[in-house]
């Protein structure tokens, strides 16, 4: 989150009303946040983060984002 989301989504800026400087803002928009970026590509809007970054992230969240 801080190195791909946080300067869009932070707490000064908080694109689509998300903030993700907290990892329970991130475990409330679990499902959003792996659409757009775990199993989908749309996030971080520039593209960056590689294919393993990504399905680490499902992963994650998928866990519950413990
Ligand atoms: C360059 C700024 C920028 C960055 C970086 C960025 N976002 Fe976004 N994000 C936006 C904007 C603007 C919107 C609202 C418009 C849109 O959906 O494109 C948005 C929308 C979203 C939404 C809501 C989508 C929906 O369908 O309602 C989610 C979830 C999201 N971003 C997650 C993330 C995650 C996770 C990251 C990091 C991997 C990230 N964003 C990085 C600018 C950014």
């Amino acid at each position: 989150m801080t190195s791909w989301c946080t300067n869009c989504h932070g707490s000064a800026r908080a694109s689509a009303g998300i903030s993700l400087t907290t990892v329970a803002s991130v475990r409330t928009h679990q499902f959003a946040i792996d659409e757009v970026a775990g199993t989908g590509t749309s996030m971080p809007p520039g593209g960056g983060p590689s294919s393993a970054e990504r399905a680490r992230l499902t992963e994650w969240l998928a866990c519950g984002a413990p």
